[in-house]
């Protein structure tokens, strides 16, 4: 069953659309990102949930109801945003017993609700103390506290983690998900942030310009991106013009710019119909360089000349030059790093790529 369903939802400021029919489906119980860069029209699509604003056409459904006519306070919300400020008058138990004490819940209840709330986000012994004697990040744990308190049919949470800082922010990732998986609840996390929906989400929904480009798995939207866009938003990518010139077997047989005739999987290229032009996408990290000499054990192999090394600790950047390409390469340092000008062969497997259709 899905918990949450938007069938064609469309939002108008003036003549802008910042959200052109979409339709998506939330199951129950999942961990479900909207991802996208700034003013793609993730935050415009969580407040339609969320009740903060009307939809200009289209329709709603929470757990089975529509919803597009319920004010937010009758919704059963659990909201979460970047800066959403606790009252810095009230103590933490008060903050917390916000929501529970505007559902009527009878005092002893509610006691009780708050402090499982600050056990399950690690802060059992702060009930007393007020907003500014927390850090930010103990801050935004209480805020966490205050949605899930009153048991949400859905948390919707907008980039909560992005005042933070890097550290904290990835501690906080991963008890954000473990939160969400004792409780259960059905969750609609936005973020910007590739490596955050990696992390966390069971289904990543990737929006641009108010569009959803796909939804899947974080392996899936990875593996087997379903456009260009994805393919560039999500990690480093090269993307290469192409021909699809027939099929063999499970694989597409394909003519690409730089590495010529190779065969890549019908499950990396779902979108493609068939003969016709396409786009192959080599993953950064799936180009391998190497010296020349050393034998390329299958894989295709083209000659280029190191352009840019951007060290990265564990890793390297290359820009490497062939003809008239720059191909960027991502490497794990097991040896030296080549230096700028070396003389490298690039190998790729063609399992390794996926393709797409020119759109
Ligand atoms: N109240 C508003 N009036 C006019 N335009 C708006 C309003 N809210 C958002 N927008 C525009 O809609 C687009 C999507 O915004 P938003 O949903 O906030 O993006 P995101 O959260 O993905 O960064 C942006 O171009 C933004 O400027
Ligand atoms: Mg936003």
């Amino acid at each position: 069953m899905s918990s949450v369903t938007l069938t064609n939802i469309v939002k108008r400021f003036e003549n802008f659309a910042a959200v052109h029919k979409t339709s998506l489906e939330i199951p129950e119980g999942a961990f479900v990102t909207l991802l996208g860069p700034s003013g793609c029209g993730k935050t415009t699509t969580l407040r339609m949930i969320a009740g903060l604003l009307d939809p200009t056409e289209g329709e709603i459904m929470i757990k089975g109801r529509r919803v597009n006519d319920v004010p937010i306070h009758k919704r059963n919300l659990g909201l979460v945003f970047q800066n959403y400020a606790l009252f810095p008058h009230k103590t933490i138990a008060e903050n917390v017993a916000f929501g529970l004490k505007y559902r009527g819940v009878p005092k002893d209840e509610a006691k009780r609700r708050v402090q499982d709330a600050l056990d399950l986000v690690q802060l059992p012994d702060v009930g007393e103390r007020y907003p500014r004697q927390l850090s930010g990040g103990q801050q935004q744990r209480i805020a966490l506290a205050r949605a899930i308190v009153i048991e949400p049919d859905v948390l919707l949470l907008d980039e909560p983690l992005s005042a933070l800082d890097a550290n904290l922010r990835e501690d906080m990732r991963v008890e954000l998900k473990r939160i969400q998986e004792r409780i259960g609840v059905t969750t609609i996390f936005v973020t910007h942030d590739q490596s955050e929906a990696l992390a966390m989400s069971d289904q990543i929904v990737v929006m641009s310009e108010g569009r959803v480009e796909q939804v899947g798995p974080p392996e899936e939207v990875y593996n087997t991106p379903a456009s260009e866009f994805v393919a560039n938003f999500l990690g480093a990518s090269n993307i290469l013009d192409a021909r699809c010139t027939g099929r063999e077997a499970d694989d597409y047989i394909i003519e690409a710019e730089t590495f010529g005739r190779m065969q890549v999987p019908v499950k990396k290229a779902p979108n493609l119909s068939g003969e016709g032009l396409a786009k192959l996408v080599v993953r950064a990290e799936k180009l391998q360089l190497a010296s020349r000499d050393r034998p390329a054990d299958g894989a295709l192999a083209v000659d280029g000349t190191v352009e840019t090394v951007d060290y990265q600790g564990q890793a390297v950047r290359y820009f490497v030059r062939v003809g008239a390409r720059q191909l960027q390469a991502i490497n794990m340092i097991d040896e030296r790093p080549f230096p700028e000008g070396a003389e490298v062969s690039l190998r790729l497997r063609p399992r390794d790529c996926a393709a797409l259709p020119v759109s």
